[in-house]
């Protein structure tokens, strides 16, 4: 069975798909073979690594056909996608929340990471079902924190369990952001992955090119960063 690492904050913005590509990424360099699932209807990963408009998406689990064919595309960052599809917007109300946690089970893969959109709602809830362990990117303001904590109470009904909390866009000069980070390190303890990701240009710049930011550049700190942050979670 594979390991499957849900990336969720309730808040938007908080730097899920960025996280989310580049642990998948790390973990590919690490030798494990990795599925990506993009459960947001905005579908930005599934953008970044150009897979706008397949046939075949995550819909069609949601829709009960876990086993369409099609549905799993290679890319060019030695990660395979599931992408998402605007239809997912048209969802109506989902008859079981373990539908994605069944049809993900079904998958040959080391690793599964599911880039899941901001709010709690029922494909939310679906992605608590199926993850083992749940990675909580969070910007060290308090409407990004308020959303990490409302994520990890939610966690709390579901099998997914808190397994990181991790700051985003991280300005060490930002007092607000130093407050925000011990005001998490008090609720949370060592689940806070401290330091977290710096604030960087080259991440919307990696975006802009089309690749995740360790394919972009390779051996820039930042990259070093979300490779250490990995090994830890292998
Ligand atoms: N460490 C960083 N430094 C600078 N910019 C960043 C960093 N991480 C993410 N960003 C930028 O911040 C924005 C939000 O990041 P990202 O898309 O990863 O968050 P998200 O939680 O997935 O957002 P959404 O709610 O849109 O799904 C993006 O434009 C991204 O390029
Ligand atoms: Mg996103």
């Amino acid at each position: 069975m594979s390991r499957i690492l849900g990336f969720m904050n309730s808040a938007g913005g908080a730097g899920r798909t960025t996280s989310a590509l580049s642990i998948a990424v790390a973990f590919s360099e690490y030798g494990r073979r990795v599925l990506m699932v993009d459960c947001d209807p905005q579908g930005a990963l599934t953008f970044i690594l150009g897979k706008e408009r397949s046939h075949r998406s995550v819909y069609d689990i949601y829709a009960g056909r876990e086993r369409a064919l099609g549905m799993i595309h290679q890319t060019n960052e030695r990660v395979d996608l599931i992408p998402s599809s605007p239809k997912l917007y048209q969802l109506s109300r989902l008859k079981k929340s373990e539908v994605l946690f069944h049809a993900l089970n079904s998958f040959e893969y080391d690793i599964i990471i599911i880039d899941a959109a901001p709010g709690l709602g029922e494909i939310n809830q679906s992605v608590l079902a199926a993850a083992d362990e749940l990675i909580i990117p969070t910007r060290l303001d308090l409407l990004s924190v308020r959303g990490a904590i409302d994520v990890a109470e939610a966690s709390k009904k579901y099998r997914a369990k808190v397994r990181a909390i991790l700051p985003t866009m991280v300005d060490a000069r930002a007092k607000h952001g130093v407050e925000m980070m011990n005001e998490l390190i008090g609720k949370f303890g060592k689940q806070v992955i401290d330091p977290g990701i710096p604030k960087s240009l080259l991440i919307p710049e990696a975006v802009v090119a089309g690749t995740s930011l360790l394919n972009f550049k390779k051996s820039s700190e930042i990259s070093g960063r979300f490779r250490e942050i990995t090994y830890d979670l292998l």
